[in-house]
């Protein structure tokens, strides 16, 4: 008798199992990102998205080239576009569809790692301009522009909070509020971390240095007070 219950019993929770990693289309989706006002810079892969990819999705336990859940890595430009990526309609695309999701469907999953509507758009972007490998995009930074608002928290949304955030945060550093941050900027750790300097641990973790620019901005800002400006 107990057989013949458990048996449907365990199918149904694989079925349940092997489900919570797929996703559906999404049932609402009518987001459709703006396309690039006329005469501006293209987005650029290596500055605005690849860091988005790597700081939220590419993470070990998930889409890291170890795990590659659902066989996705978001590692590196050749990993992002592989699948489910259509260069020029990011609306046709699952990889950007997913960003809209709810539930156990929305990426990223974690509570505290969702992208903001301005980065949810800046994929969008990229992937209507063709979802191209642009790369040595300096314009992006001006060093001597360094404002928490308009530069240092972008750069933390950007390339931190990934890791940074939520109720368990990575170090117990956390970088999406101004007080986490000036937190480890008083201390002197925010810019030893970013500036590979020794005795830190080096950050953004296991990717690509920041680029000299935007640790000049980092260590401007913090010399400067690290003021809530
Ligand atoms: C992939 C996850 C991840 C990302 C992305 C990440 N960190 Fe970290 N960070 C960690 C972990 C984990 C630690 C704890 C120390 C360790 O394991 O290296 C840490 C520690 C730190 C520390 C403390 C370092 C020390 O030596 O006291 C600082 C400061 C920090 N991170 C800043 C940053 C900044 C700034 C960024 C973005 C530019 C960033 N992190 C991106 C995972 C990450």
């Amino acid at each position: 008798m107990k057989q013949v219950f458990y048996l449907p019993a365990m199918l149904f929770a694989g079925i349940l199992l092997f489900n919570s990693c797929t996703h559906e289309p999404p049932v609402a989706f009518t987001a459709s990102p703006a396309p690039t006002p006329g005469g501006a810079a293209e987005v650029c892969f290596e500055s605005d998205i690849l860091p988005l990819f790597q700081s939220r999705c590419a993470l070990s336990g998930c889409h890291d080239a170890t795990t590659h859940q659902n066989n996705y890595m978001f590692d590196s430009y050749a990993n992002i576009i592989r699948n489910d990526l259509t260069p020029g309609n990011a609306t046709t695309s699952k990889i950007y569809q997913v960003l809209f999701e709810t539930g156990k469907d929305k990426m990223p999953p974690l509570p505290n790692a969702d992208l903001t509507i301005a980065q949810k758009a800046l994929i969008g972007r990229w992937i209507n301009e063709g979802a191209k490998n642009t790369n040595n995009c300096a314009q992006h930074c001006d060093s001597t522009n360094f404002k928490y608002a308009a530069q240092i928290s972008v750069v933390m949304n950007t390339y931190c909070v990934g890791c940074h955030a939520g109720v368990l945060p990575a170090g117990g550093v956390i970088l999406n509020t101004y007080t986490g941050v000036n937190q480890v900027a008083i201390s002197g750790r925010l810019t030893g971390a970013v500036s590979h300097a020794p005795g830190y641990s080096p950050m953004p973790k296991n990717t690509n240095k920041l680029s000299d620019c935007q640790i000049t901005q980092i260590r401007n800002w913090v010399n400067a007070g690290a003021l809530n400006n």
